[in-house]
């Protein structure tokens, strides 16, 4: 691994072997973006900037006569507006004349070992010397601005980190309307786009376009990463697919409002620019001060998605992570959300645990409706001492006891950055929801947002939830997020400050789970947005897993788990078996198919499970006893997709997991809906040793029609069955015929 300036070529050069990133600074300072990607032996930078004159590209002064030099064409490593770049700048500001042009020069850099963790702001961090970092320092011509381009390789992984620092180095306050965290200008327009697309209860829904020229956009002004967009943006070459080709990838490691645009221009490069959202964006920045934008990454794999997915899932694991649950197995949790809402007592609680743990579950949630007067989601938010003791007469003490006594551990719900309009807390403050005086605000399930961007208002706030979980021995949180901002205002900020009040929330975020989860290090957080509107590298950093989506229904679930699985390892997304019909569908599916798709992740229930007949039960158990023996090669496997729901069929989706050394592998198959005279399916496994054997010490089937499935099992099990590696990785299985819907297989392997 090694970053090395080059003195007389003027470049900068980041590589550990597999992947590199080079700039090079050119005429007074300009610093131009060569190359993000495969790590090359021989670079000859002399000849790598394509120097040609376009008709109405700006020429800088200077060099008016050398008509071929201009910043429109150029590929820029953090591009400006009005010095003759016209495509989308990386960072916007009014300075303290007025002026929103601006010119950025070098002026120093430095090389060290390791990485600074980010001010304010979650970041990836590195144990011993895995990690070099260049900081490369530009000054604003006119002498009043400082931009840091930070960038952090890894040795480990191939990742690459940056994020800029900017700093106010005059004497007059300035604007700042944008920031981004990186821009890249790629060398072609010869790509698709990938991007995330959803909705509540559908996230993370997979999008690939060709590129398309001008720009084109992904953003979220909802206050968090949304349901809608994730700040998540890919481009590959048109061929590229799971297995193979080129990906260049990049995510924030941050909640809050973003924008993730791609231009592509006349000239057929393509620039790629991602941050905090500029819209509705200005942050004033006084003598002396320094914004931090958050920090970026950047994946780049040639073995396809898989490929790229595989450094961010290691990423996530080992850099982002961290605390005494990173590399522990998760418990299989039972939650009663689905299975009673709000309406439970203590006893109901306990029975409800009872009946779980006779199954083997490990772990109790009590969900929301547990405090103040909440048999309702319009009340109580923001009063959490006031434990509720009409259902619990013995607090969460007293109910946590008795599941300990049951052998297993308790789990709560918050929402601590929420607060109801009727509520004491709400009553006593009604300054400390976000709201522009004279506005009337508006309620999103019953609710207000609380002003994080306060201190008097986050020290409640961690006080009063670090209060409850401090009152009982709590072995896991879920965090909940139940709407987005609007109405983004704080009445103790000034006038030129409200357009911070969006970004000073999100850190506010950041300030109250830092100190909340600090103070209770051995409890298992699990953060939680409406299901998955904040599934993002920024909270992992300080929760180490996440309701994936609100939706449990199985067909569902394989689109939403596939499309988070690009960037995030399974043992991070929350997944439940619920009861049938759906919930949030209505659809009715086997129990065996609902299981296959949640024992994908972190597994749990969402039901009562006492409800379910005595066979029903034994097969839960089974299940539980299933997941358990196979927890390490699902938690902390390789994962790979083998077929995308969002591609081919539509109708199938497959993935696998392989154990850390190679011993086992699962693989799940799904077929949704039975078509007739279906189309002869060779599913191939991938990640295998050629060489080797694999023994089926597992094959389970299930299908909407109960007779189908035994009469499948009875003439396909493969218990017993021993493939070759290489049969199985470049000829398949076969998937046999099934005549009704819902089909889901599970096959383990053992090498032999
Ligand atoms: C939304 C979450 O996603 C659900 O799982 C549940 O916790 C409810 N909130 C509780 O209000």
């Amino acid at each position: 691994m090694s970053v090395v300036f080059n003195e007389q070529e003027k470049t900068f050069t980041l590589s550990n072997g597999r992947i590199q990133y080079v700039m090079q600074l050119f005429l007074e300072g300009y610093l131009g973006h060569l190359h993000f990607g495969k790590a090359l032996k021989h670079f000859n930078a002399k000849r790598a900037f394509y120097q040609t004159e376009r008709e109405g590209a700006p020429n800088p002064d200077l060099h008016a006569d050398a008509r071929t030099f201009s910043l429109d064409v150029l590929p820029q490593e953090y591009p400006i507006y009005g010095s003759g770049d016209y495509r989308i700048p990386a960072l916007e500001a009014t300075l303290a004349n007025g002026t929103t042009t601006l010119d950025l020069r070098y002026k120093s850099h430095a090389i060290f070992t390791g990485k600074k963790a980010l001010e304010s702001l979650p970041s990836s961090y590195v144990k011993g010397n895995e990690a070099t970092t260049l900081e490369i320092t530009m000054q604003e011509v006119a002498g009043d601005l400082e931009v840091v381009l930070a960038y952090t390789i890894f040795d480990d992984c191939d990742v690459i980190t940056r994020h800029s620092r900017i700093t106010n180095v005059g004497k007059e306050p300035i604007a700042l309307r944008k920031a981004a965290s990186l821009a890249i200008d790629f060398p072609s327009d010869e790509y698709d786009r990938v991007s995330l697309w959803g909705k509540h209860a559908f996230e993370r829904n997979i999008e690939r376009t060709p590129l398309n020229h001008g720009i084109e956009i992904a953003s979220s002004t909802r206050g968090a990463t949304s349901h809608q967009h994730h700040n998540f943006l890919a481009l590959c070459p048109h061929n590229t697919d799971e297995f193979q080709g080129e990906v260049y990838a990049s995510t924030l490691v941050w909640s809050g409002n973003f924008e993730a645009a791609t231009e592509v221009s006349p000239y057929g490069n393509t620039r790629m620019v991602l941050g905090i959202n500029g819209f509705d964006f200005k942050w004033m920045l006084k003598p002396g001060e320094t914004f931090t934008t958050p920090e970026a990454l950047l994946v780049y794999s040639d073995e396809g998605f898989n490929g790229m997915s595989q450094q961010f899932h290691y990423f996530v694991q080992e850099h982002l992570v961290r605390g005494v649950h990173q590399h522990e197995p998760r418990p299989v949790l039972v939650n009663s959300w689905e299975a009673a809402y709000m309406d439970f007592n203590e006893d109901s609680i306990v029975n409800f645990a009872k009946d779980a743990v006779k199954l083997g579950a490990e772990l109790i949630v009590l969900d929301d409706g547990w405090f103040g007067v909440r048999d309702k989601d319009n009340c109580s938010l923001g009063d959490w001492v006031e434990i509720n003791h009409r259902k619990l007469p013995n607090g969460i003490k007293g109910l946590c006891d008795r599941i300990h006594g049951l052998g297993a551990k308790f789990g709560l719900w918050v929402e601590p950055e929420m607060v109801s309009p009727n509520s004491n807390l709400f009553r006593a403050h009604p300054d400390w929801a976000l709201g522009v005086p004279g506005h009337v605000r508006a309620q999103q399930r019953n609710q207000y947002v609380l002003d994080l961007s306060r201190q008097d208002v986050r020290d409640y706030i961690v006080n009063s939830i670090c209060e409850v979980l401090g009152s009982a021995d709590i072995d896991y949180v879920k965090w909940d997020m139940n709407r987005n901002l609007t109405d983004i205002g704080s009445v103790a900020f000034p006038a030129e400050q409200q357009q911070e009040i969006a970004t000073r929330f999100q850190l506010g975020v950041y300030d109250i789970m830092k100190r909340i989860t600090e103070a209770f290090p051995n409890i298992l957080f699990e953060s939680c947005a409406g299901g998955g509107r904040r599934f993002d590298m920024g909270i992992i950093c300080y929760m180490p897993q996440t309701w994936t989506s609100d939706n449990t229904d199985e067909v569902c679930r394989q689109k939403i788990q596939y499309g988070t699985s690009l960037m995030f390892p399974p043992i991070t997304m929350g997944c439940h078996v619920s009861a049938c019909p759906n919930h949030q569908v209505g659809r009715t599916t086997p129990m065996l198919s609902r299981f296959v798709c949640a024992m994908s992740g972190s597994f749990g229930y969402e039901m009562d499970l006492g409800k379910l007949s005595e066979a029903e039960q034994q097969e839960v158990a089974g299940h539980i006893a299933l997941y358990k023996e196979l927890r390490n090669t699902i938690q902390f496997g390789k994962f790979y997709r083998l077929m995308s729901p969002f591609e081919g069929t539509k109708n199938e989706t497959a993935w696998q997991f392989v154990a850390k050394d190679g011993s086992e592998v699962v693989v799940m198959y799904f077929k949704n809906v039975c078509l007739p005279q279906g189309n002869i399916r060779q599913l191939r496994l991938v990640g295998l040793d050629d060489n080797a054997t694999y023994k089926v010490t597992k094959h389970m089937f299930s299908t909407s029609t109960a007779a189908n499935a035994l009469d499948y099992l009875s003439n396909y099990n493969l218990e017993g069955d021993v493939f070759g590696g290489d049969e199985l990785m470049h000829f398949g299985l076969n998937m046999d015929k099934v005549d009704s819907d819902f089909a889901a297989y599970l096959l383990v392997f053992k090498r032999q």
